[in-house]
């Protein structure tokens, strides 16, 4: 979770960058093509869950289909990785000279450029190996990352490889599923499978799944978590809890972080009447050093809403999902923070009464600043 409720800014030069690789991929294609395939990608992917039927129907096995994926997908999502690792540097520090990561189901290499601009922002050499089934994007993320102005030994694979062989080749200490593990291992069994094989790798590197923030995808990812309890993430969840989102069925817990995109994806968005304002997201960290300081506290896992005279939260506690609010008639000094509360504030102690009325509050607050940029 992000810490703030404000809008952040599409770092400058990671857009440009992006940018003249567009520009690259537009040439090749009509604007009429492009749409076209967007308009076909969005039900695959959101209806669907990237899953087909027959595998030769999967859309990274189509060349179109798969450069519009890179056009428009890949900047929209290519900095959550990085908000995630950002947040893990502020939450519990990351005792790394140098990321090496394995990208399972890469796709276009989306999370590479978020996690370059991130490492070059914190000082760490970048090491970067992608894997996908489709041989057309593993083509597509070699030919884009060519001209990236990031650092980072890079590198990409379709091979058949299986992924504790991979794991083996490359020797991570990040190992990234960014909206792929619903496609990798579609059901419960298949995940928990793989992620105790994770789990178990020695030298317990670090495991990020993200996924899209949609229900369905989001409780999957809640009962991964919930089915290895004694294994507590480091991130989003502060200790050992089970997911307080899974006790209500239509509830679920995901990330929602304001950005301006760039002008040009909005420009391509408005054509296929997608307008996005935020990067909505699930995810779940897992590392081997955690910070026993943030242990037991609570965590916002809601908006702030705003209604009948109060302001509104949900937070998740050890005890499950708790209701707090502010009646604006009873605000004091201890509780005037609220308009401004931020969904993923952590709370290392809070006094709630009856009904939920907040009394206060300790508020968690890193020692070094984030390197997203308010806007
Ligand atoms: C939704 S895309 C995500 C791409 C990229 N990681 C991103 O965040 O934009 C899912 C990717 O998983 C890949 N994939 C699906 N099943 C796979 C498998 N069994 N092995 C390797 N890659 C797979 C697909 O080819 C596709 O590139």
């Amino acid at each position: 979770m992000f810490f703030t409720p404000n809008e952040i800014s599409f770092p400058q030069d990671l857009e440009s960058n992006l940018e003249l690789i567009f520009n690259k991929y537009k040439s090749t294609m009509s604007e009429d093509q492009l749409t076209n395939s967007l308009q076909k990608l969005w039900p695959l992917l959101a209806l669907e869950g990237g899953v087909s039927e027959k595998k030769s129907e999967h859309y990274s096995l189509d060349k179109k289909l798969a450069s519009a994926y890179m056009m428009y997908y890949l900047p929209i999502n290519c900095l959550k990785a990085a908000l995630i690792l950002d947040e893990l540097w502020l939450t519990h520090g990351m005792p790394l000279s140098q990321l090496n990561v394995l990208d399972l189901g890469c796709g276009p290499a989306t999370a590479y450029w978020g996690i370059a601009w991130w490492a070059k922002m914190r000082n760490l050499k970048l090491s970067y190996h992608g894997w996908d089934q489709s041989k057309i994007f593993t083509q597509l993320a070699y030919e884009s990352t060519k001209h990236s102005a990031f650092q980072g030994n890079l590198s990409f694979s379709s091979e058949q490889n299986s992924i504790s062989q991979l794991i083996r080749k490359v020797q991570p200490n990040l190992i990234l599923f960014s909206n792929s593990i619903g496609e990798i291992a579609p059901n419960h069994e298949e995940k928990t499978n793989l992620l105790k094989q994770l789990l178990e790798q020695k030298n317990s590197p670090y495991i990020l799944f993200i996924e899209p923030g949609t229900k369905q995808h989001s409780r999957a990812l809640s009962n991964l978590k919930d089915h290895f309890l004694e294994t507590s993430p480091l991130l989003p969840c502060l200790s050992r809890r089970p997911c307080g989102a899974l006790t209500i069925a239509s509830d679920w817990c995901h990330e929602e972080v304001y950005i301006q995109f760039p002008k040009w994806i909005e420009d391509l968005g408005k054509k296929i009447n997608m307008k996005k304002s935020a990067m909505i997201f699930s995810y779940l960290l897992y590392g081997k050093h955690s910070n026993p300081l943030l242990d037991g506290s609570s965590r916002v896992v809601s908006q702030r809403l705003e209604r009948k005279g109060q302001w509104e939260c949900r937070i998740c506690t050890e005890k499950g999902k708790e209701f707090i609010r502010v009646q604006k008639s009873k605000i004091n000094e201890k509780t005037d923070f609220f308009p401004k509360l931020g969904r993923g504030d952590i709370w290392l102690k809070y006094t709630a009464q009856e009904k939920g009325d907040l009394v206060e509050k300790t508020l968690w607050e890193s020692q070094q600043k984030s390197l997203f940029e308010i806007r």
